[in-house]
């Protein structure tokens, strides 16, 4: 099959920006505990941090990552994780029936944060607790001294503040399993009363309100527009969280997901964009899409762990071992993100280690990259510049989810500085190739193009800790010349074309 793309310099979509490989690191099951500290373990630094670890999340380069939660963060104390490790309480975690030692808090996290090379962003508690908690925090993180909160952070160890620029309202208060859920009036009035406070802390701060849990959700559109209602002049990102599964088992309708999230994220602009003209605001609203991800394969599993040993520490749970399609489904959401990155502009694929995540680790043992790993170290690695809004011409196919879906999910990424034109695409199809014809218009192919390529694999293949057998390798099905670049698109792939260009 044959598919054509144009794209040109003139025709742009937005600069990307880096915060869209944004991940998250909750305190949950293995995450924090055994996942990025483990002391003891071989590669542990002196923080207890396990350096093997740090050095795949820098593979990995993800540039952002929320904390401490997701669930957890509705009922936790900030202040249980500061000061000396020893005297630090232990407590009952309701979100994940898990017992939190609190060995890790915010001084930890902020100094491992450093060592990936990624910027934190902070959720505060809005279901247990409220604004005052909410600003208090801000000060300890942000306020460089002289106050009472900021000089106990001085006292603890950090004479400098810590420069959070990104905030959550909550997690997912209009889900009835929240710690404090809230109807979307009682959550717009404390997350816009919390965003006062805390931009009254520190001008320099950003917010993200939450939206709905998910576009299932019976109460989504209206939740958005009414907590929209109360907080558009006070916050500056709305959440999407949005989790996708195979268990119909039907590859057809899995891969053509990505049709779904770019649906969710118009359907969510176009709410922003009625708030605003409703309130005749200036402002333009964007999106923080902070909790994006395949989630099922666990799921079973995880009732049978948490019934047998609830208020254990780190149990092993929301451990999905990832296959080769679910490889092509990331690769597809990254590449729906991109062509959204004019409203989007942060991304956290939840999580990073062991909870849903790319990385996965053995206690006292190996550390090593799940099949997901991949399309999202290149489009982090290589996923910079401005987004070209791409012109195809493609063969679709129905399936039971969605009608007209494309063969070939693609973008096109141009760096400047680089003078580099990325282009990243999956082929769907289960059995033919796609001769894969690109036309660039205001620019010249001023060197070979390097294509790499993850295809070939079972759908169900997975990589384990000594075999990692799905990944990425170099191909040489590439041509070029003049303003044409020619690939052959593998069936079932996921593709990184990268262009010199002048
Ligand atoms: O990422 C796992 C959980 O999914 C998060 O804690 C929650 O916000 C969401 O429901």
């Amino acid at each position: 099959m044959k598919s054509n793309m144009i794209v040109s310099r003139y025709s742009t979509i937005d600069k990307v920006d880096p915060r869209i490989f944004g991940s998250f690191v909750e305190h949950l099951g293995r995450c924090v505990y055994e996942g990025i500290y483990e002391p003891g373990h071989n590669t542990a630094d002196s923080l207890g941090f396990r350096g093997d670890v740090k050095n795949l999340v820098k593979e990995l380069n993800t540039s952002f990552i929320r904390y401490p939660g997701g669930n957890f963060v509705s009922g936790y104390n900030w202040e249980d994780g500061i000061g000396p490790r020893g005297e630090r309480p232990k407590r009952l975690d309701l979100a994940w029936k898990t017992l939190e030692t609190n060995e890790v808090g915010v001084h930890e996290f902020v100094d491992w944060a450093k060592e990936v090379n990624a910027e934190i962003n902070m959720a505060v508690n809005l279901g247990t607790r409220g604004i005052e908690e909410a600003r208090n925090i801000v000060e300890y993180c942000n306020h460089s001294s002289g106050s009472y909160w900021s000089d106990l952070r001085r006292k603890n160890g950090a004479n400098k503040p810590f420069g959070i620029k990104t905030w959550c309202l909550g997690n997912e208060m209009d889900g009835p399993w929240q710690m404090g859920a809230k109807t979307a009036d009682e959550y717009g009035r404390i997350a816009a009363e919390a965003a006062k406070m805390m931009k009254w802390t520190d001008s320099n701060i950003e917010l993200v309100a939450c939206g709905s849990s998910s576009c299932e959700m019976p109460t989504f559109a209206s939740w958005e527009a009414t907590v929209l209602e109360h907080t558009y002049e006070h916050v500056d990102y709305l959440s999407l969280h949005r989790y996708y599964n195979n268990t119909k088992n039907d590859i057809q309708s899995y891969l053509a997901q990505s049709l779904d999230m770019d649906n969710f994220i118009k359907s969510v602009v176009a709410i922003c964009d009625y708030v605003k003209a409703k309130k005749r605001s200036k402002k333009t609203l964007h999106l923080s899409f902070d909790e994006w991800n395949v989630w099922y394969h666990s799921q079973e599993q995880d009732k049978e762990i948490l019934k047998r040993d609830p208020w254990s520490v780190a149990p092993p749970i929301l451990e999905d071992i990832y296959n080769f399609e679910d490889a092509l489904l990331v690769g597809s959401l990254l590449i729906t993100l991109l062509k959204n990155c004019d409203r989007v502009k942060i991304a956290c694929l939840a999580q990073l280690v062991n909870v849903i995540a790319p990385i996965m680790t053995e206690k006292g043992g190996a550390a090593w990259r799940q099949t997901t790993f991949y399309p999202f170290m290149h489009a982090a690695n290589y996923g910079h510049g401005i987004v070209l809004r791409p012109q195809i011409e493609c063969p679709t196919y129905d399936c039971e989810a969605f009608s007209g879906v494309p063969f070939v999910e693609t973008v096109a990424v141009f760096n400047e500085e680089k003078e580099e034109l990325v282009v990243f695409a999956v082929n769907r199809s289960l059995d033919e190739d796609v001769e894969f014809d690109i036309e660039l218009q205001g620019f010249t192919v001023s060197a070979t193009p390097s294509f790499t390529e993850i295809s070939g694999f079972g759908l169900k293949d997975v990589n384990t800790k000594s075999k990692g057998t799905v990944k990425p390798q170099e191909k040489s099905a590439v041509r070029s010349g003049g303003n044409t670049v020619i690939a052959e698109l593998a069936p079932l792939s996921w593709n990184v074309i990268r262009v010199g260009v002048k």
